[in-house]
């Protein structure tokens, strides 16, 4: 087991980058809980702050990374930055260049010159700067940015991650909440669900670590399973039998093909691809750092929450 902190210390100040997203609010609200952290929370639009957990020990800032010398201010006196801003799906208003190459790229450079000593990056299982797939190539690119930038950094490459505001976790309650689910290539990709709490305690795990370099990881969940047996899982605890039809793959890579002739973003090929990989095949370099929640456990908690 690979246990890189001690889960007492402190460890000062984090600012946390898309403290906005899934990830962010359930990272601040676990900070909210510890003594002897604070963290500084960066969105990039005013009305995103009313999404941030509130307390003391979270102050939060309205930054974009086109505002270099505003991010070295707000970066200045942090210990650690966590980078969680970035996307899979693109849009007419952010590429992966823009969400996940050039948002690294600014932070990076406002990380040194505010001389931040650490930064946690939370990438993506199947990152690689040489993929043809634009997604994991973004997230590879970024993972190289942290990389050459100089810094002690701790790279944490994730698999799904479920919790009631994750994308995953509100799609797989849609689907499993009705009678029957169209998935693509019948859901036979197998899965690694990772808990979001499990993810931001390693998080907070690494922000804590001494050790100098750069370290990367891949954190996912305690069970492999196809889709179709995570859907059918779910929906059991929903209180009901799913069926599950499928939809070949290369279809919907085609439809998606077509729509991306008229509209930028979406379900385009490459999230397609994404989407439907085998997670069981992709490296797993490290064991994880903290102690995983069972699998039934998230589930039963996601599920409570759609009855709530
Ligand atoms: N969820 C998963 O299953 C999963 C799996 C593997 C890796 N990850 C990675 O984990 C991180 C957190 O994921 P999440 O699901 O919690 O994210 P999320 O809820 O989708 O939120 C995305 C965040 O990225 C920000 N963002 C979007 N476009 C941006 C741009 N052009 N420049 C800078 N920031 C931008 C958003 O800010 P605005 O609200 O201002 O747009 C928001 O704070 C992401 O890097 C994601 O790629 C997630």
């Amino acid at each position: 087991m690979d246990a890189p902190v001690n889960d007492n210390a402190g460890s000062g100040t984090i600012a946390v980058t898309g403290a906005n997203s899934a990830v962010g609010k359930v990272l601040l609200a676990q900070i909210a809980g510890q003594d002897g952290v604070h963290a500084v929370a960066l969105v990039r639009r005013e009305a995103a702050l009313a999404d941030l957990p509130r307390s003391p020990r979270i102050a939060s800032r309205v930054v974009t990374y086109e505002q270099p010398e505003l991010l070295v201010e707000t970066l200045t006196g942090a210990d650690c930055v966590v980078h969680l801003a970035g996307i899979l799906f693109e849009s007419r208003t952010t590429s992966y260049r823009t969400g996940n190459v050039e948002s690294t790229r600014a932070l990076v450079a406002a990380a040194r010159s505010a001389g931040v000593h650490r930064i946690v990056l939370v990438s993506s299982l199947g990152a690689d700067p040489e993929s043809p797939n634009g997604y994991f190539r973004s997230k590879g690119e970024a993972e190289r940015l942290v990389i050459g930038s100089g810094l002690k950094a701790s790279i944490i490459r994730t698999p799904l991650l479920l919790g009631p505001a994750t994308a995953g976790g509100r799609a797989l309650l849609r689907a499993a909440g009705g009678r029957s689910a169209r998935v693509l290539g019948g859901g036979s990709h197998r899965l690694r669900p990772l808990d979001v709490d499990d993810l931001c305690r390693g998080i907070l795990g690494y922000c804590r670590e001494s050790g100098a370099g750069v370290r990367i990881c891949a954190m996912v969940g305690p069970t492999i399973l196809t889709q179709r047996e995570l859907l059918q899982r779910t929906a059991r605890l929903l209180g009901h039998d799913l069926a599950v039809h499928s939809t070949p793959v290369w279809l919907a890579r085609l439809m998606a093909g077509l729509a991306g002739l008229v509209r930028t973003g979406g379900m385009t090929p490459a999230v397609i691809e994404v989407i439907t990989s085998d997670e069981a095949n992709l490296c797993v370099d490290r064991a994880p750092a903290v102690t995983l929640t069972p699998l039934s456990d998230t589930l039963t908690r996601l599920c409570e929450t759609r009855a709530s």
